[in-house]
């Protein structure tokens, strides 16, 4: 079966970047010129993904409107000329794809967010991509996959579910979902135990799950049975976790980076290197930074 919806999950409260997340979603924040919301949209968009499906909260009008017509600025563009913009501001949402907006009334969780698309997702395997974790495939700047799509590859050659994961210092297990797989030297491979923010001591590996998902309709099930999940919240992890054991359960150990744009340094990582991957910006910021820096 082909991946054809994708959720984006957009309704947590994103405290770590108050005051700048008072009256919009952190998703909407931008990495040199795009909202991180556009990125994760263009990634499934690469990933043949047509159908789009943003769990939003309180915020709903900054992406619904990023992603409608803009009408006067799209007269103002074309009175003007101006044929570059008018391309880059169509190019946000092409014709052939479809956003569909649902609530999430409160934020009690990853888990909940993804329950609130169970309408709209209904009985097929979907894609899930937090937006706030960036990902850059590695040879995705030369026209080369997006981590979704090497995803999307690595479940054509075995369907289930497939988690994105990436080695983390031990000290760091705290801060993520944590994986124990069986074939660690292998892209794809099946996990038999899956823990959310376990402390270093007692973390069963160090692959730890990144914002990208593919799940099974299964999943829906499985996130309503469990209890309340650390931190009081309906943890994805533990509706995953449940899973094991029934259904291939599977970690792809994705070709790229990932920039943890939730977190201030994350986001000024993310920053410096897209500025500097920028053919337009990259001279500009290397003299800032020969300027700021101690030789
Ligand atoms: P985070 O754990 O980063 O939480 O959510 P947060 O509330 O967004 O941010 P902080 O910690 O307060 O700064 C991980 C992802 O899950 C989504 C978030 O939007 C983010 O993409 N999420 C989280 C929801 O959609 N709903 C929730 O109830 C919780």
């Amino acid at each position: 079966m082909t991946i054809r919806k994708a959720v984006f999950p957009v309704g947590g409260l994103g405290t770590r970047f108050l005051p700048a997340t008072k009256a919009i979603p952190k998703e909407m924040l931008p990495v040199v010129d795009k909202p991180l919301i556009q990125y994760a949209v263009e990634e499934a968009y690469a990933a043949g993904i047509r159908e789009m499906i943003f769990v939003t909260g309180r915020h709903k009008r900054a992406i619904e409107d990023h992603f409608d017509t803009a009408f006067e600025l799209e007269t103002e563009l074309e009175a003007g000329n101006k044929r570059a913009l008018l391309a880059l501001v169509h190019a946000i949402k092409p014709d052939d794809m479809d956003c569909v907006y649902v609530r999430q009334p409160r934020a009690l969780g990853l888990g909940h967010a993804v329950l609130c698309a169970e309408r709209l997702v209904g009985d097929e395997p979907f894609a899930v991509l937090l937006a706030d974790d960036l990902m850059i495939g590695r040879e995705q700047a030369s026209g080369g996959a997006t981590v979704l799509q090497q995803m999307v590859e690595a479940y054509r050659g075995s369907p289930g579910t497939v988690l994105a994961v990436q080695d983390v210092p031990r000290a760091d297990t705290r801060r993520y979902g944590v994986v124990d797989v069986r074939g660690v030297d292998q892209p794809l491979a099946e996990v038999y135990a899956m823990v959310e923010k376990p402390a270093p001591e007692a973390s069963p590996s160090t692959l730890a799950v990144a914002g990208r998902y593919i799940l099974t309709p299964a999943v829906f099930e499985s996130i309503r049975r469990q209890p309340r999940g650390a931190g009081g919240e309906i943890q994805l992890t533990d509706g995953i976790a449940a899973l094991i054991g029934k259904e291939k359960v599977q970690a792809y150990r994705y070709r790229g980076t990932r920039y943890d744009c939730g977190s201030k340094e994350g986001f000024l990582e993310a920053t410096i290197d897209l500025a500097l991957a920028n053919a337009e910006l990259s001279e500009a910021v290397k003299a800032h930074i020969r300027r700021v820096l101690p030789t």
